[in-house]
């Protein structure tokens, strides 16, 4: 299954972006992981430009090797480990080149990965990126580069980063780095460090610059949206300790989810991801106030059971995730869910399984992203608790999960057929030539056949038929939002 933040399709998607005249230097830029790591690369590459180096697709001609990774789970280590294999077989035939390693692996290991990977050169946290130009300098003298420091305020909020991604219609915008919740199974708020928010002014800039440039849909991105709080900079732990004037013109995600809905209104504002635990009633009131903030939630579950989700330090309970569903269906009757689930967490019972399953059954989420538990090191379950729950049973679980989330897809995707929903055009469907791909408000896929329309159009199109996670039908004329 695949996972909404954790796109399996763009695991390793090389980005390459428009040339600048005049740079001389090659860059081979890939990414793992979540979003937030593809938002990343935009921002390396775009300092990049500025120290000569243009995004190539071959990397036996790059100078510059860079590898935006992920921690999350073992299998997404292993795969930037394969990564590197790789690339040690092109530096036999192409000696100078250089091999960086980005994002929350490089944080995880810091210098140990120069000791157990050879062949990298340079180590860069996610908040060191604008030290590039100066670890680069090292790394051509011949010496190794490292730059792990965590900062307070480092937020990119002043890099305008070049997009290629999204085919010129769906954008990621970054609203705040790092994480506190410290869930137990949790690497993020380790490689990613403490949350701090980034200046409204500068994500509203970002969303008119992007409107300007045809954007139709923007994504505030955060790993946490809902505890977003800008009072003028600096650590959210560090609120307690804000003076009264800061307090009085702080922003919270409400506000900020307002003020760039009202900013776009011809744009389509969506946003991910909620934590139960911090999402507040008045983001479901901003969400019915405005109709072009998209009724779709990314709510992750991770379990069914109190008791795990204590173990998991999630901070509710069972019950308090049900009056959130039943508050969210009360607001905005028609909002689409989504979840993260982990399946096989320490000392998971058949028990809790069941109560995983029951708790599906209450939500009946429009998708689903599961996972089998996997231990990071260091993390505080991996120092408390056993991982005791034997891989085929984990594995049994997943698939129980991930059945029933079929189930529970095709039902919600049944309810669309028959009736007229507004999507927007973001690419040609990979099935067939002759069709358009979109989604509606609520995030689901829809394809039908391309007439007149094109590429960013915001369409009506009457539902005929479906699968269990794609919309069929065929357009019936322009939405009003189209423009
Ligand atoms: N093992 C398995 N899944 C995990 N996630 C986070 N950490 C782990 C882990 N150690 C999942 C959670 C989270 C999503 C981004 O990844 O479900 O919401
Ligand atoms: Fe990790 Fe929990 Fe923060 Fe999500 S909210 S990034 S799961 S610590």
């Amino acid at each position: 299954m695949e996972e909404k933040l954790i796109d399996e399709k763009k695991q390793g998607e090389l980005l390459v972006l428009e040339q600048k005249e005049g740079n001389q230097r090659k860059l081979f830029i890939e990414s793992y992981g979540c979003q937030m790591n593809f938002s990343d690369s935009e921002i390396v590459a775009s300092i990049l430009a500025e120290q000569g180096y243009n995004t190539t697709e071959n990397l036996e001609e790059a100078d510059l090797v860079l590898v935006n990774t992920c921690s999350i789970r073992d299998k997404a280590e292993q795969t930037v480990r394969k990564r590197l294999e790789k690339y040690n077989a092109v530096k036999k035939i192409n000696p100078n080149m250089k091999v960086g390693v980005l994002g929350c692996m490089a944080e995880r290991l810091k210098s140990k990965f120069l000791k157990e990977e050879k062949i990298v050169d340079m180590v860069v946290g996610p908040d060191a990126y604008k030290d590039l130009p100066n670890l680069l300098k090292e790394v051509e003298e011949g010496r190794n580069a490292v730059n792990v420091i965590l900062s307070k305020d480092e937020t990119y909020g002043d890099i305008s980063p070049v997009r290629l991604g999204g085919h010129g219609v769906t954008a990621f915008v970054s609203i705040t780095r790092g994480c506190d919740n410290m869930c137990t199974f949790c690497v993020v708020p380790f490689t990613r460090g403490r949350e701090r928010s980034r200046d409204p002014k500068s994500i509203l800039e970002e969303v008119n610059d992007l409107a300007e440039k045809g954007y139709k849909e923007i994504t505030l991105l955060d790993q946490n949206v809902d505890s977003y709080l800008w009072y003028g900079g600096g650590l959210k732990k560090d609120y307690k300790n804000a003076s009264e004037i800061q307090r009085a013109t702080a922003t919270n995600f409400a506000q900020l989810l307002e003020m760039t809905a009202e900013a776009q209104p011809g744009m389509r504002i969506r946003f991910s991801t909620s934590n139960p635990q911090d999402m507040t009633e008045d983001v479901l009131h901003s969400m019915a106030k405005y109709d072009n903030i998209c009724n779709y939630i990314h709510l992750p579950a991770q379990s069914g059971s109190t008791r795990i989700l204590k173990e998991m330090n999630r901070q509710y309970t069972r019950e308090e995730y049900f009056e959130l569903i039943d508050r969210v269906r009360e607001i905005i009757p028609d909002c689409a869910i989504s979840q993260d689930i982990i399946t096989g967490f320490s000392t998971e019972t058949e028990e809790d399984h069941r109560d995983t399953l029951s708790l599906m059954d209450y939500v009946k989420y429009d998708f689903g992203f599961m996972f089998m538990y996997s231990e990071r090191p260091g993390t505080p379950a991996a120092r408390k608790l056993d991982d005791d729950v034997p891989a085929e049973i984990k594995k049994r679980r997943l698939i129980e999960i991930v059945d029933l989330q079929r189930e529970h897809s095709a039902y919600r995707t049944q309810q669309f057929v028959g009736q007229t929903v507004e999507v927007l055009i973001e690419k040609e469907s990979h099935k067939s030539e002759a069709q358009w791909s979109g989604r509606t408000q609520h995030n689901t896929v829809a394809v039908f056949p391309k007439e007149y329309y094109k590429v960013g159009d915001f369409v009506m199109v009457k539902i005929e038929d479906c699968t269990s996670a794609t919309l069929l039908g065929n357009a019936v004329g322009y939405s009003k939002n189209n423009v």
